[in-house]
């Protein structure tokens, strides 16, 4: 397994794994302006052994309705996507007296390369190209209240903490906890 930077061909094999691992999806212009915006932010798990690239069919539609079809294995280039974080600064207006901060948008790890380390890997470089790029001095994001997996993550491995509730952030009326991290220059 590989971890690299993010990058603009990326974005659809990125697209393909949120939309299999995780029910907040996004436009593909959304994986752009983050990677346009912030290039050194984001970073994707990679593989080269693609000798298992069969699967289901999977179907994405653009803004203007084209289709494009995907599958689980997506090979790019003989490479194929396993995890990623879309990682941004806040660039909210409303928020422009805060300090620098940045926030994670989306982590998500393919199941079958899941408890290997992956996502861990993926935030600690997301966190210190924040803070070291981009002079975030801390990091937020949202996840799920039922979310056991990403919780112990976040909380216990890499030491957020919860700042409070938001209720029924998700569209299916779920909780969010709303999570932390102070970054330490030595990060
Ligand atoms: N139950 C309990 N702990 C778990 C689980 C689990 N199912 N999965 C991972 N962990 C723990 C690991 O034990 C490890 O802890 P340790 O440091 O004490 O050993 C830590 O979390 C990190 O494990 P990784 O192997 O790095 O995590 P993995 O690569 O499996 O990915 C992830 C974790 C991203 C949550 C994965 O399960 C996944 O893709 N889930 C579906 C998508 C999702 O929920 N994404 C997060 C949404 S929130 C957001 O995007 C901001």
């Amino acid at each position: 397994i590989t971890i690299r930077r993010a990058t603009v061909e990326d974005m659809v094999g990125m697209q393909n794994a949120n939309l299999h691992n995780l029910p907040e999806n996004y436009v593909l212009k959304y994986y752009m302006y983050h990677v346009l915006s912030w290039p050194e932010a984001s970073f994707v798990a990679t593989t080269t052994d693609i000798s298992d690239s069969v699967g289901d069919e999977l179907t994405i539609a653009d803004e203007n309705g084209n289709e494009t079809k995907l599958d689980p294995n997506y090979v790019r280039q003989g490479e194929k996507l396993v995890g990623y974080v879309l990682a941004k600064m806040n660039d909210d207006p409303d928020q422009q007296n805060e300090a620098p901060n940045g926030h994670i948008t989306s982590l998500s790890v393919m199941r079958t390369y899941r408890r290997m380390g992956i996502a861990e890997k993926l935030m600690r470089q997301a966190l210190f190209a924040l803070r070291e790029v981009y002079k975030a001095e801390y990091v937020s994001l949202h996840v799920r209240q039922s979310n056991r997996a990403a919780l112990h993550l976040y909380r216990d491995t890499l030491e957020f903490e919860v700042l409070s509730v938001e209720k029924s952030y998700y569209q299916d009326g779920e909780d969010a906890y709303a999570m932390k991290k102070v970054l330490d220059l030595e990060e």
